[in-house]
């Protein structure tokens, strides 16, 4: 069932990349949007054209996301949080100094549970509100050269999927928690990662763009899942492939090969683009 728009939207790491882009779509689906990310001025750039309505948050800050999630909720209730922002670092594990490790764990995972969290203190209140989290291929299966990012996006779906049947328990029937898992979105998370070696993980599919994957999220904001994969095909392979470890495993070159070419594959299309 498609549910109406009741209260406000609220989207993390919205400066760029897919968070802008779900803003966008968000924005045209009738939601009031507001636009959060590290920088004030250039997260206030891209709310301009999307009702002009953003603020600072560092999504580590579990106080400033209750703050946020306060404010969001006074034009209305909140309606939709989505837990955007997040950071990818490559290489083999034993590359990363502890800083490193924290940092992603402390965006990725912590910081979407600060916000799931921020955002049920209302919605539980209310009665009614739904809390999208962007995943990844890589919460549902390992991926080589994206370890540290990998653990993150697990802790995050687990974490959400627990919740969602913890509010099921309480009785809470509608509030919702949904995942969303992509494949590689073509953003500036990417953009510098076409030799990248601890990369070619996000270059072994089809790569999406952030408007793909931005519609895809504002359906889901209508109609909530637990999880969906995009494309869902991918989401089938990698789940197979993680029931059996061992071939995963045996096939990891093969991997390689798969992701280098889908980097020169990108590669060519980002010259075209450039010339075009
Ligand atoms: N690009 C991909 O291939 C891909 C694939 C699957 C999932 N994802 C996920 O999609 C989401 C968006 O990524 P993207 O591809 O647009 O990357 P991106 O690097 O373009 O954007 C990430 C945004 O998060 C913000 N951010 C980083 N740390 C933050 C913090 N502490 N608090 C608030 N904001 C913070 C950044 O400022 C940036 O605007 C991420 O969660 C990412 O893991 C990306």
């Amino acid at each position: 069932m498609t549910s109406p728009v009741r209260g406000a939207a609220v989207v993390t790491g919205a400066a760029g990349g897919l968070g802008r882009a779900i803003a966008a779509a968000l924005h045209a689906d009738g939601w009031p949007v507001l636009l959060t990310d590290l920088d004030a001025d250039e997260v206030a750039a891209a709310a301009a054209p999307f009702g002009g309505w953003s603020a600072a948050l560092d999504v580590r800050d579990e106080d400033a996301c209750a703050r946020t999630a306060g404010s969001a909720a006074s034009r209305g209730g909140l309606g939709l949080w989505v837990n955007n922002a997040g950071v990818l670092v490559t290489g083999p594990s034993w590359d990363h100094d502890g800083p490193t490790r924290r940092r992603v764990l402390d965006v990725n995972a912590l910081g979407a549970m600060n916000g799931t969290l921020a955002a049920l203190a209302v919605m539980r209140a209310q009665g009614h509100g739904h809390v999208l989290n962007v995943v990844s291929l890589a919460g549902l299966a390992a991926a080589p050269g994206e370890t540290v990012y990998a653990a993150s996006k697990h802790a995050l779906l687990a974490f959400s999927l627990g919740t969602l049947s913890d509010l099921r328990m309480a009785g809470y029937r509608e509030v919702h928690v949904s995942c969303l898992c992509p494949d590689g979105i073509w953003t500036p998370m990417l953009h510098d990662r076409l030799d990248d070696p601890g990369a070619l993980a996000s270059f072994t599919g089809s790569m999406l763009t952030p408007e793909r994957v931005a519609a895809r999220a504002a359906r889901l904001a209508r109609r909530p899942r637990p999880v969906v994969s995009l494309p869902r095909w991918r989401g089938a392979q990698v789940r197979l492939l993680d029931t059996l470890p061992r071939l995963a495993i045996g096939l990891t070159p093969l991997v390689r090969a798969v992701g280098r070419a889908g980097q020169r594959r990108q590669l060519r299309r980002a010259a075209s683009t450039d010339r075009g």
